[in-house]
């Protein structure tokens, strides 16, 4: 078995992750284009991270303008096993209150403008995306959470919308209706793309605030959202370095088959 590469998307809020020694930025070519920034590598008790902030810093790409392809293949080429995305979010139930970390494990994907997979026209596949979530990595980040008593919830339905703008009452309401639970603008495609690269993958959601729906919250604004994130960014950042400090070294093969999801997935036959 390979070691446990822990690779970590910050979200907003989160450029940088305090407490990695021996920590350096450097630049990673990517086939696909220009990742959000360079990756930061560094290793928490010994155990090597690469962290990269999605919008990079200083919040420079909105989500439709992301590179998410060349961000997931940075963090491959670097060696990753395991990723933790991390992410601001609207949250569609009463009970899921701001500062709650949702550790979803289901996507509804209602982007329109992103570059979804890294297959295509030459070279076709279909990998399943029935269960997109390694249930291992979730339990490191609940077990993580709980060590630092952090308001957490373990599964749940994210739904991924285009923006930049925010969802109008109609939709928060449908979405509600859905049954999703929480909304945010960044975790798809990279599940998906997470899964063509046979990464184990799994999405803390930072809830932030009410989206549009709640008679007593108002509207969402960004002002609310930078707030609450301010507030959760230490909460998130010490529940990385507890799973760094607590995930086993050893890389564990994944129950739902991250590590081989391209094993039954590419249709196009080999060159004679
Ligand atoms: N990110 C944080 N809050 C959000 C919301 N309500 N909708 C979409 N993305 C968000």
């Amino acid at each position: 078995m390979a070691r446990t590469i822990l690779g970590v998307i910050g979200g907003s809020g989160i450029y940088d992750l305090p407490g990695l020694a021996g920590a350096e930025w450097r630049r990673l070519e990517s086939p696909w284009g220009e990742p959000s920034d360079a990756l930061r590598f560094g290793e928490i008790d010994g155990l090597p991270v690469v962290f990269l902030p999605r919008h990079g810093r200083g919040h420079r790409y909105s989500p439709s303008d992301i590179n998410y392809r060349a961000n997931i293949d940075v963090l491959k080429r670097a060696g990753v096993t395991d990723l933790v995305s991390v992410s601001a979010c609207g949250s569609l139930k009463e009970e899921l209150a701001p500062g709650t970390f949702a550790l979803v494990n289901q996507f509804i994907d209602r982007t329109t403008a992103r570059q979804k997979s890294f297959f295509g026209k030459g070279l076709v596949a279909h990998v399943s995306m029935a269960n997109p979530v390694s249930p291992r990595l979730i339990d490191h980040l609940e077990a993580a959470a709980r060590t630092e008593k952090l308001a957490c919830r373990r599964g749940g339905t994210y739904l991924a919308m285009e923006g930049p703008q925010f969802s109008s009452l109609a939709e928060s309401r449908l979405y509600r209706e859905w049954g999703c639970d929480v909304i945010g603008m960044t975790n798809m495609p990279e599940a998906k793309l997470a899964r063509e690269a046979e990464l184990c993958y799994a999405s803390v959601a930072m809830v932030t605030d009410y989206d549009s729906w709640h008679p007593d919250h108002g509207e969402v604004d960004i002002q609310k959202i930078l707030k609450v994130l301010r507030d959760n960014a230490a909460n998130a950042q010490r529940l990385l370095a507890r799973l760094a400090r607590d995930i086993p070294r050893e890389h564990e093969a994944c129950p739902i088959g991250s590590d081989t999801a391209l094993d039954y997935a590419i249709l196009t036959a080999p060159e004679a």
